[in-house]
């Protein structure tokens, strides 16, 4: 029973990082306000946030098998306070504060309409920070951190994440939806006037 418990973080928590990526990227590509990854816009949207979802389901089931394993004997406490833990505490309190971030950026998510658009963009750059520290606890602290194939798994989403930034820092990413409005724009007044 520990021992498949145990199997269970480990997979848990790689593919909460897996899915922490597509995340990103699928941000980056909602952001862009055009269809992307061949999909179109508001699938793109859709997509970014049901993987949020699931990626909170892993994550919570990360956390929760590891909170029952004796062997890191970790305190409810551990899961939520950052660099408090005994076992391991730099590498694990990365992913305590990973996990801080992502529940910040659900909760500012779902308190969007309340909080408003300023307010909520302002927490959701915090993503940027939080993949490369859920990163770097992976490599850090995982009994698999030795191996070549969570290596390769690490710098492949790191080369997603890579490619996502260059994109959203690239010249004309978010002039996409006011080129449409002014291609469309005259149209529909002409139409207007017509009417
Ligand atoms: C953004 C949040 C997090 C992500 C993406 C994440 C991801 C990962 C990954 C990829 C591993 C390596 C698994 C392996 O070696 O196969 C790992 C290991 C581990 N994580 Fe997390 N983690 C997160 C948050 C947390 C939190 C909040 C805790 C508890 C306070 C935690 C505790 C651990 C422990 C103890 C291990 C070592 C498991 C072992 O190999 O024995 N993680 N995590």
């Amino acid at each position: 029973m520990t021992e498949a418990l145990w199997y269970f973080a480990r997979g848990s928590g790689v593919v909460s990082l897996v899915l922490l990526t597509v995340v990103v990227a699928l941000g980056v590509g909602t952001r862009s306000g055009r269809p992307a990854f061949g999909l179109p816009r508001f699938a793109v949207s859709l997509l970014h946030r049901n993987a949020a979802l699931l990626a909170v389901l892993f994550l919570t089931g990360h956390v929760l098998s590891l909170l029952f394993d004796p062997y890191a004997q970790l305190r409810f406490f551990d899961l939520f306070v950052p660099f408090a833990g005994s076992y391991r505490p730099v590498w694990l309190g990365l992913g305590t504060l990973g996990l801080d971030l992502v529940l910040a950026l659900v909760a500012t998510s779902l308190l969007r309409h309340r909080i408003g658009v300023r307010a909520w963009r302002a927490v959701h750059w915090l993503a940027y920070l939080c993949w490369p520290v859920a990163l770097t606890h992976g490599l850090g602290t995982g009994t698999d951190r030795g191996t070549w194939w969570l290596w390769t798994l690490s710098l492949g989403c790191a080369a997603v994440v890579a490619a996502a930034v260059v994109w959203r820092l690239s010249a004309g990413f978010t002039g996409f939806p006011q080129r449409v409005e002014r291609r469309v724009a005259p149209k529909l007044r002409q139409m207007e006037e017509v009417r």
